[in-house]
């Protein structure tokens, strides 16, 4: 026993060393990583994961509704991602009489399966460094050219990438998008595809088994998947809905392996990271976990008020189940990074970083000029701007999250792209912005909002500086009855309902009423303490920017010859490594997998968040796991961790093995490092992933949906 676990601990340490750390760029890994690829385990070439000519991995990998990652997995435009990732669309498509996200769903026809409405997937077609054609573009404006003139000449170089690009992918969406801090542009060309609907998913109580309490967190039993088909024109290309759609043919779908993994074996991930930080400086990422701190405490006020609403009436829950689904991922995830920050000591690391750089730059006499101030620029702008950062992220944290203002704010910015006429709104216009909040009243409770907007004022005005107290509303802010006066706002306001707000828009003085509604006054009020703020913040930000962009310049040229990666931004990328356990803490070892008996053994029926449905108890009782067990041990392996370098937005990215066969679904980090969007820590960082097996023994078993599996490629 004794000699296994000093052999485990060893070899964790022997593979941990090997840090597979990044979120590479697919059109760099035949140059840069090539042959990292291959040590590590990958069977697989740079070509055959991307190609810009031929089809390759990359073609079944779709950005899914913009924030997250999918995976086509049948030659029929199959999707599969997080249940996490469909949760929105399933819950708008959900009533107390069809409610798929408490009871699941799956279509047994394609004709039973459901439009969702605004859902896109994109694929991404090709990406191309055009760096060196901007900075030509510029440079040949001429010596004597001012900045200005400098920057037209780029503007307009970058317009004929655009329009060339849009001539030759017809049907396309093209883009030059700015990576490691604006020093290297890329033209980005993909389709999107608009006809997208709900194939199935399980109950919430397995597509997010452990609610928040298990939330970025392992050990984790969380079957967090959901699935979706793609719909195209005749044409196979994309089209609006209609019911004549077919099934889109994709270029490439993903095999599926149910063979599974074991410790230390290869994995890779494709899929779209949102954002990281791992070229800010240390002033930049003190003030980060500075205006964390004002969100988790301005969430922990309204999630505390929505969760009463939601734990004492179902349809409440039903309708708020995602805004503070929402709110409860990202506060959580902040406090896990103050955490972090501490314990690993993020920015006494950081600022030795710096200190070997400016190092570097003082032995490198030629670069001072180019590097030297870029630091203490940074640091400057950062303390210019706290003070105003801090105060607009406490107004849209706090009166800007009164659904009231929310309403008034999306009905004002619509109605005011509408005509005019002697500068009011006419009627054309505010039915526009009528139509614009429509659906925002399915999911709203206007009881609910009235008591978050009463708590939040008086926060505000807690917490505020008097000179961003908020003006206009007819009281003295600073000594006005907050309660008495929430009660007016939401018994005089038109914006409490569809109906009130219709019957408004169609009366009379329409546009009088609308403008002097207490909602649109407390808007507006709203609106104005933010942009107080705003000269001196984008000022600052504008220097800000220049100086980042200064120093990922002189990281690049400090690390040269290194292979590097750009911080994510949405754009699709690569990160490989290993299946491996962790020590969380001293004493302690993390297995590398979970399986059903941990659902078992969380079972609690007195809490909402771990509930264990009937049926799926019964399937574990009688082993009925067909072709989904694990072949050493017989049972269903629900989860495993990898050392795979992912971050929101990689929610519903494909873990694949060393083949590029599907094995499990990324869907979230581990509670120990949540400081990794800032640095990847080798000994502590995985990232956690559903396997594929239990997905399908969801789909097949308990879902009762084979026909879904026999339309998949499995690799026996
Ligand atoms: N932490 C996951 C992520 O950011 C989201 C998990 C959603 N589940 C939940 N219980 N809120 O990708």
């Amino acid at each position: 026993m004794k000699r296994f676990f000093m052999l485990a601990v060893a070899t964790m340490l022997a593979v941990s060393a090997r840090a597979d750390e990044g979120m590479w760029l697919l059109p760099l890994l035949q140059k840069m990583n090539k042959s990292a690829l291959k040590e590590a385990g990958c069977h697989l070439s740079p070509a055959e994961i991307y190609s810009a000519g031929k089809t390759s991995l990359k073609d079944a990998i779709v950005h899914f509704g913009g924030g997250c990652t999918g995976e086509i997995i049948s030659d029929e435009g199959l999707v599969v991602t997080n249940h996490h990732c469909g949760y929105s669309h399933i819950q708008a498509l959900s009533t107390p009489e069809h409610n798929y996200l408490m009871d699941g769903f799956w279509a047994m026809t394609r004709a039973e399966e459901i439009p969702c409405k605004g859902l896109t997937v994109t694929f991404l077609q090709s990406m191309e460094d055009v760096t060196a054609t901007l900075e030509k573009a510029g440079k040949k404006a001429g010596k004597d050219a001012s900045d200005e003139e400098k920057a037209k000449a780029v503007q307009e170089r970058r317009q004929e990438l655009l329009d060339a690009a849009k001539k030759a992918n017809p049907g396309c969406e093209v883009g030059i998008v700015p990576f490691y801090n604006d020093n290297v542009a890329y033209l980005i060309v993909s389709k999107v595809y608009r006809d997208v609907r709900f194939v199935g998913a399980p109950p919430a109580s397995i597509g997010k088994f452990g609610g928040e309490t298990d939330n970025w967190m392992w050990p984790r039993h969380t079957g967090d998947f959901s699935m979706f088909r793609v719909y195209a024109g005749a044409d196979n290309e994309p089209a609006d809905f209609a019911p004549e759609n077919r099934p889109y043919q994709p270029k490439k779908h993903l095999k599926i392996s149910l063979k599974g993994l074991k410790s230390q074996d290869y994995t890779m991930i494709l899929g779209y990271p949102g954002r990281t930080q791992r070229f800010q400086t240390a002033p930049q990422l003190a003030q980060m976990i500075a205006t964390n701190r004002i969100r988790i405490d301005a969430r922990t006020l309204r999630q505390g008020i929505m969760w009463e609403a939601m734990c004492a009436d179902p349809d409440v829950q039903l309708k708020y189940a995602n805004k503070y689904a929402s709110s409860a991922n990202g506060w959580k995830k902040w406090q896990g990074e103050e955490l972090a920050f501490e314990k690993l000591d993020i920015i006494g690391r950081e600022q030795r970083k710096e200190a070997a750089f400016m190092d570097w730059v003082a032995e490198k006499r030629s670069r001072i000029d180019a590097y030297g101030g870029a630091l203490t620029r940074i640091q400057e702008a950062v303390k210019a701007a706290a003070a105003d950062e801090n105060a607009i992220t406490l107004i849209t944290e706090v009166p800007f999250r009164i659904e009231l203002v929310t309403i008034a704010s999306r009905f004002a910015a619509a109605a005011g792209k509408g005509p005019r006429q002697d500068n009011a709104l006419t009627p054309e216009a505010l039915k526009m912005g009528l139509e614009a909040v429509r659906s925002y009243y399915r999911d709203y409770v206007p009881e609910l909002d009235r008591k978050e907007a009463a708590a939040l004022l008086a926060y505000y005005r807690e917490q505020a500086d008097s000179a961003d107290f908020l003006q206009g509303l007819g009281e003295d802010f600073a000594t006005m009855d907050i309660p008495a006066y929430v009660d007016k706002l939401f018994s005089n306001s038109v914006f409490t309902s569809a109906e009130k707000l219709g019957e408004a828009i169609n009366g009379e003085q329409a546009a009088e009423v609308i403008a002097g509604d207490p909602a649109s006054l407390l808007h507006r009020a709203v609106i104005a303490a933010a942009l107080a703020h705003y000269p001196n913040y984008t000022a600052q930000a504008k220097l800000l920017q220049e100086g980042s962009r200064q120093f990922a310049a002189g990281l690049l040229e400090w690390e040269k010859g290194q292979p590097s990666y750009p911080d994510a931004n949405s754009t699709m990328r690569l990160t490989w490594g290993h299946v491996l356990p962790y020590s969380p803490k001293d004493a302690v070892l993390y297995r590398h997998y979970s399986t059903l008996t941990g659902v078992m053994e969380k079972e609690d029926p007195e809490n909402p968040e771990f509930i264990v449905p009937a049926r799926l108890k019964e399937l574990y009782r009688t082993r009925d796991f067909g072709p989904y067990a694990d072949a050493a041990d017989g049972m269903v392996h629900t989860c495993f961790l990898t050392n795979n370098d992912i971050t929101g937005g990689n929610s519903g990215s494909p873990v694949l093995n060393a083949d590029g066969e599907l094995v499990g679904l990324a869907f979230d980090g581990n509670w120990e490092s949540m400081s990794s969007d800032v640095m990847f820590e080798p000994d502590l960082q995985r990232c956690i992933c559903v396997d594929i097996r239990y997905v399908l023994f969801l789909v097949d078993r308990f879902g009762g949906a084979p026909h879904i599996v026999k339309e998949l490629d499995i690799v026996k």
